[in-house]
């Protein structure tokens, strides 16, 4: 009786920590790592207060308002709730709005959900984020629907094929990665008067961020005069995973410090080393 027990629990256990639950595991594990830290859809997908004030650390429940000349879009509620949230959507229909921004009723998802950069998101890391959004507890909140004023453009680019993340042994081209999936440069590059962000002045601050907070001008985050030059990599690391600033005052939102406290020590190294590598630029905003 006693082998049969062993048998049965010996069975149990690897039906529990078999190849596929194991597998499950890690993706989850990884899901974990990256919306609880870099790529932080939170920040902007969070519940809000009865009063629109964040919610940080509460469920992606949504409702979010952002204001702006363009639009009056609100962030969706994408916990797995049927009704409400993105419980009846398939992980390739998931997958189609995350990475290409095209919604489930064939709708382009508009700004500010920054799809560009979405789009290089690796396919692992992307099955990585939907399981971890299916292992949220699900709630059940309406959120308005979004007011586009300017026409959205037909897409953000022909399909999104499979992405492979660069090896993290690349440090650099790790780090640019994670930016990109983290899309530090959305708010850290200045725009132009349509809007777009300018290329040749990438990462050199400068844009104006209007919130509930009165405005916030994203900083320099290249090697240039006023940017990140002279801060020790223990600087940057911390002021990006505190939000206070090398003198210890507080930053202002939007930047995500909440979540990006929990990156951890090496994809911080990557991610400095990226930002190492920028072309030196002065600060493109009014000093
Ligand atoms: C800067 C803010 C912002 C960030 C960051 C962001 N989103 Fe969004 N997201 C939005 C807004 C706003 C919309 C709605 C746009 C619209 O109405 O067209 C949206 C739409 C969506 C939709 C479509 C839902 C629906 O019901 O139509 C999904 C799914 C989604 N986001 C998932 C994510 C995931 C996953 C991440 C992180 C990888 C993320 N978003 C990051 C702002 C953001
Ligand atoms: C949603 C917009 C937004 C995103 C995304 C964002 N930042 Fe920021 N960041 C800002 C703003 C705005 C400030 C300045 C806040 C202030 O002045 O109070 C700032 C400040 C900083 C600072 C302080 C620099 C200084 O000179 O004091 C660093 C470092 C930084 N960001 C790095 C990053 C990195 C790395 C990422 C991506 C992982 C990132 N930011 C993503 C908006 C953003």
């Amino acid at each position: 009786m006693h082998k049969a027990l062993v048998c049965v629990l010996s069975l149990l256990c690897l039906a529990a920590a078999g190849p596929a639950r194991a597998a499950d595991a890690a993706t989850l594990a990884r899901g974990k790592q990256l919306m609880e830290g870099i790529v932080a859809c939170g920040n902007c997908h969070m519940a809000v207060s009865p009063q629109g004030e964040p919610q940080f650390g509460k469920p992606l429940a949504g409702g979010f308002k952002f204001d702006d000349r363009a639009f009056t879009a609100y962030a969706p509620n994408i916990t797995p709730d049927v009704a409400t949230g993105i419980g009846g959507w398939t992980d390739a229909e998931l997958g189609k709005a995350i990475r290409e921004g095209i919604g489930r009723d064939g709708r382009l998802i508009g700004p500010p959900m920054p799809i560009g950069f979405y789009r290089h998101i690796a396919d692992a890391d992307l099955a990585a984020i939907i399981a971890w959004l299916r292992a949220q507890p699900a709630v059940r909140n309406e959120v308005p629907k979004s007011v586009y004023r300017i026409p959205l453009p037909p897409n953000y680019g022909p399909a999104v094929g499979s992405v492979a993340a660069p090896p993290q042994s690349d440090k650099v081209r790790y780090g640019e990665y994670l930016a990109n999936i983290g899309h530090c440069m959305d708010c850290h590059t200045p725009r132009d008067d349509k809007g777009m962000l300018m290329r040749a002045q990438w990462g050199a601050g400068g844009q104006a961020i209007p919130g509930p907070w009165g405005v916030s001008i994203s900083r320099n985050l290249t090697p240039g005069p006023g940017g990140l030059k002279d801060w020790t990599d223990a600087q940057i690391a911390h002021t990006i995973r505190s939000g206070l600033d090398r003198k210890g005052q507080p930053l202002k939102p939007p930047m995500a410090f909440w979540f990006y406290k929990n990156i951890d020590d090496a994809e911080m190294a990557a991610l400095i080393a990226y930002l190492r590598s920028l072309a030196p630029l002065p600060f493109a905003g009014k000093s």
